[in-house]
């Protein structure tokens, strides 16, 4: 496959550029001015998370049957990258609604699925969310306890999700649970489950270092009778559903790392040409300089990899072929990326980067769980060794 010319970029139509611009005049008018107050209260931000889903952002790539703005994946990664530079935290919701929550419906679902679950969280009236993980059950997402026992016409779910993104607030998750455990993850199926369900409870709130806007919780099963018509995919298919699902979410939170990651690099530049010491401007020295200079090189290359995955996700939905080789490596390197560029700018701010008045320690709290969530760093690793290698 050849690709474009990524300096130039221009494989960017009009349309890209115009959510692109949508995405940061809103970024910086709304979200940005209320960022700080928002991760130190830890409030859920309801009201720009709806005017976000007015704003179409919250299912770009849906169609607009669906309520969606019917675009691609370049025009979702351009958007997400604007609300990330303003608060990753804002980012997180639409990066999860998107990706882990509409896209899989929308691959798998059934239209009454795709009316009824994608509609309203594609045109922000609802928060959608995505359950895999379990408290003993993370990266080895195939060893889930929690199980769905058919019941006629019902599934009947018990158990105990954790780590799930919009846990305390989302309206309609995509949640997975074994219904054959003797099968391993060939045994795992997937599920829509409104929470007004009767035996869904939400789990206590996480604290958490960074996206703090970005609610977290534990969810509970009780008995919760579902209909057989929301069961998303056969049965025994719901381990693929989960890691087909990753693989575009995977390219979200590459994006997010890199929306983080400009932020703190605009906010060093900006430092650099002002802070002065031994009689200069401290970006005159070489040992400031020369941090600038690796950290524009490493945002401009984790760039070439999201556009390259977004790209590959574009193709791929008319040859079905996986792209996770792609998300996996802009994953990996986007998050590590952005985890070395806040560092280097909390250090170019000195006293000023460990402090609350600026933005920067934010967004080195902010960065750091882009190398766990979705997988770690070290997942990826393996993703992609694997798929190198053949070997396992
Ligand atoms: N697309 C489609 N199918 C896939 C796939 C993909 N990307 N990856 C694997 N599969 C299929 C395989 O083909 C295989 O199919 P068969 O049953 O037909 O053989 C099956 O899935 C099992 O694959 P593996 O043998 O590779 O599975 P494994 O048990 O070795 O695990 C893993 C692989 C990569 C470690 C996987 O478990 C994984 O990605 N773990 C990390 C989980 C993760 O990212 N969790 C985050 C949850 S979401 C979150 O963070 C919270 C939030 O709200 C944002």
């Amino acid at each position: 496959m050849s690709f474009p010319n990524l300096q130039t970029f221009e494989y960017l139509n009009e349309e890209h550029h115009m959510i692109q611009q949508a995405a940061r005049d809103f970024a910086q008018k709304e979200v940005a001015p209320i960022a700080a107050e928002f991760d130190e209260s830890g409030e859920f931000p309801l009201a720009t998370i709806r005017k976000m889903g007015q704003m179409g952002f919250m299912g770009i790539e849906m169609p607009e049957e669906y309520g969606g703005a019917g675009m691609d994946t370049m025009a979702y990664v351009l958007a997400l990258e604007e609300i990330c530079k303003a608060d990753a935290s804002h980012g997180t919701i639409m990066s999860v609604n998107n990706s882990l929550y509409c896209y899989g419906i929308l691959k798998y679902g059934t239209e009454a699925q795709k009316q009824n679950f994608i509609t309203p969280v594609a045109s922000g009236e609802k928060v959608g969310a995505y359950s895999l993980t379990e408290p003993m059950s993370g990266s080895d997402a195939g060893t889930m306890r929690s199980r769905a026992v058919r019941d006629g016409d019902f599934y009947v779910l018990n158990g105990r999700k954790s780590w799930v993104t919009s846990g305390p607030v989302a309206e309609l998750i995509v949640v997975f649970m074994m219904t054959n455990p003797e099968q391993g993850h060939r045994g795992v199926s997937a599920f829509l489950v409104d929470a007004d369900t009767p035996g869904f409870s939400r789990g206590k709130k996480e604290p958490k270092l960074g996206i703090r806007a970005s609610a977290t919780s534990e969810i509970n099963f009780e008995d919760c009778r579902i209909p057989v018509e929301n069961r998303l995919g056969e049965e025994g298919e719901g381990f693929k559903i989960a890691m087909s699902v990753l693989d575009a979410g995977r390219i979200g939170i590459a994006t997010q790392a890199l929306g983080i990651a400009e932020a703190a690099y605009a906010a060093s530049v900006e430092y650099v040409r002002e802070r002065e010491a031994f009689g200069k401007k401290i970006g005159q020295f070489q040992g400031i300089s020369f941090k600038l200079a690796d950290m524009k090189t490493r945002i401009e290359a984790a760039r070439g990899l999201i556009h390259r995955a977004a790209l590959a996700k574009t193709r791929a939905k008319q040859t079905g072929e996986r792209y996770t080789l792609e998300a996996s490596m802009a994953k990996l390197f986007a998050s590590e990326m952005a985890m070395f560029v806040t560092h280097e700018a909390v250090q170019i701010h000195g006293g000023m980067g460990y402090s609350k008045e600026l933005p920067v320690e934010r967004y080195f709290r902010d960065a750091k769980i882009t190398e766990i969530y979705e997988g770690t760093s070290e997942i990826q690793r393996l993703v992609i060794s694997r798929l190198e290698t053949g070997l396992r």
